[in-house]
């Protein structure tokens, strides 16, 4: 497979197939995933829950996301690797290009930030000096004492209006691509319309241009026994985990994931 780049993700938006992202924090997932055909590794600071054992993603650094983004890159192949702003990473302008900057230099091919419209001016900054952006909004994980909980986001018209036009907004910016968590499908589709950079979703319906999971969520792993609504467990009925990354990226480019029981309503 060519390596993926930017290019291929906008043009697998307009040709209408779906792109495939999951998490992944070491070389030998790297390797399975691009086996598997992943077109996008997440070095997600998910981590924090998932390898760390942490009950949030604050306590992520810079320093551990790129020693994560390192051993990502060394059992990757052609996929394009993305890479989370930890928590605060992004406090200041100054930090935010220092801190993307270690993160690209490590191996990642693009930073994701997690916000609203106020990250345009960052996002602008970042792209002209050579780094594209993520925008993940909706459910950010970062900001859950803010949003007292991890919590369904644009339930209400008012919060959907607002989400459409920062959609708008950060693509105006420079963002290259965005990501939706926890967004009702409805709301998710119209942002999807709405933009030309390619829509990732993760319990934000079947209608975005792609959709991540959280590796170990797919792989039926919790620490704490909590799945949430839109993980599917591709263990179940696989014989090993190749088969099981592989039967997901199937089900993403067949539209046949996520169902409906996996997202959300107004
Ligand atoms: O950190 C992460 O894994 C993420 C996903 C939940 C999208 O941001």
């Amino acid at each position: 497979m060519p390596a993926i780049t930017l290019t291929t993700l906008q043009s697998l938006k307009q040709k209408g197939e779906k792109i495939t992202m999951l998490t992944c924090y070491d070389a030998t997932f790297s390797h399975v995933c691009n086996q598997a055909g992943v077109e996008v590794l997440l070095v997600g600071d998910s981590l924090g829950m998932v390898l760390q054992g942490h009950d949030s993603t604050l306590p992520v650094t810079t320093a551990e996301m790129a020693y994560h983004v390192a051993s990502v890159k060394r059992g990757n192949q052609d996929a394009l690797i993305l890479a989370d702003l930890p928590f605060m990473a992004n406090a200041t302008l100054e930090q935010t290009l220092n801190n993307s900057a270690q993160l690209m230099k490590a191996g990642a091919h693009m930073v994701k930030v997690e916000g609203a419209v106020w990250l345009s001016e960052s996002i602008r900054l970042l792209t002209e000096r050579g780094i594209p952006v993520c925008a993940h909004m909706g459910l950010t994980p970062q900001t859950v004492n803010v949003l007292g909980g991890y919590k369904v986001q644009g339930r209400n018209e008012a919060q959907a209006r607002q989400m459409r036009a920062d959609a708008i907004a950060l693509e105006q910016a420079g963002a290259a691509m965005l990501l939706l968590e926890c967004v009702p499908s409805e709301l998710a589709r119209e942002i999807t319309l709405a933009v030309k950079i390619p829509v990732i979703g993760i319990g934000a319906g079947s209608d975005t241009d792609g959709q991540v999971l959280v590796l170990h969520d797919m792989l039926g792993l919790s620490l704490t026994g909590r799945v949430p609504k839109f993980v599917k467990n591709y263990m179940a009925g696989q014989p090993d985990i190749q088969s099981a990354l592989s039967a997901y990226v199937a089900e993403v480019k067949a539209v046949s994931f996520p169902g409906t029981e996996h997202g959300f309503s107004a």
